[in-house]
């Protein structure tokens, strides 16, 4: 399973990517609100940090707008994937997009006939959120378990990349539904190292190691 990290801030990113665990980024328009830098800089600053695929939202809602806002990002770097939303318009921009070889994530999908579309226009990735339907009391993994069974019977290329992700039990249970990819905030990463008996189990070897009064260096 890949991670990708949901963020536009170049400082977290920097330093996740050190772990080697970071496989791509995703962005959107809030995340780049967020950060409060203009961006096609703070893409490109992405895209030299992280050689896997950086996900850049259009936001024109026109075709024919996302189209030219597409060509102006895909300029950045070549490791860029356009994000679309899932509307008409969006698909019609995956369509022609993919259809020249670029990666498209398609954004915004909250059932599994949106991204039976979405695979049908070509697109690289799709973006089911997951947390935003258990907001509303429906069941975000049962999408991700829907979408994977549909891709598997018509064996389509697209990628599940789950996003909206809340907490660790989301990334589990991504993963045992055999999701391409999950999307991470900075901290969920992070929260998938700990577990309350390592730091016990580790404490009480450090506490033993030191009364031997050994040093292995
Ligand atoms: C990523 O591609 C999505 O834009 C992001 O995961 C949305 O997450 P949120 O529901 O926490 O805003």
């Amino acid at each position: 399973m890949k991670f990708f990290i949901d963020t536009a801030d170049v400082a977290e990113i920097k330093d996740l990517a050190v772990t080697g665990l970071v496989d791509g980024v995703t962005t959107n328009p809030s995340l780049i609100a967020k950060s409060g830098r203009p961006i096609l800089e703070v893409i490109k600053e992405i895209c030299d940090v992280v050689d896997g695929p950086v996900s850049a939202e259009v936001t024109a809602t026109d075709h024919e707008t996302m189209m030219k806002e597409a060509a102006l990002l895909l300029k950045l770097a070549d490791n860029i994937a356009i994000k679309v939303p899932l509307t008409v318009d969006g698909l019609k921009t995956c369509k022609a997009l993919s259809d020249d070889g670029i990666q498209v994530n398609v954004t915004l999908c909250f059932s599994a006939g949106q991204a039976l579309l979405a695979a049908k226009a070509g697109a690289a990735f799709i973006s089911p959120f997951v947390g935003r339907l258990d907001d509303i009391g429906i069941s975000g993994m049962d999408l991700i378990a829907d979408i994977a069974d549909i891709y598997a019977n018509f064996d389509f290329d697209t990628e599940i990349l789950v996003a909206s992700v809340r907490g660790p039990q989301h990334v589990i249970d991504a993963a045992k539904l055999g999701a391409d990819v999950a999307t991470l905030p900075p901290a969920v990463l992070r929260s998938l190292y700990n577990h309350p008996l390592t730091d016990k189990g580790l404490d009480a070897f450090l506490k033993d190691w030191a009364k031997t009064g050994q040093s292995i260096l």
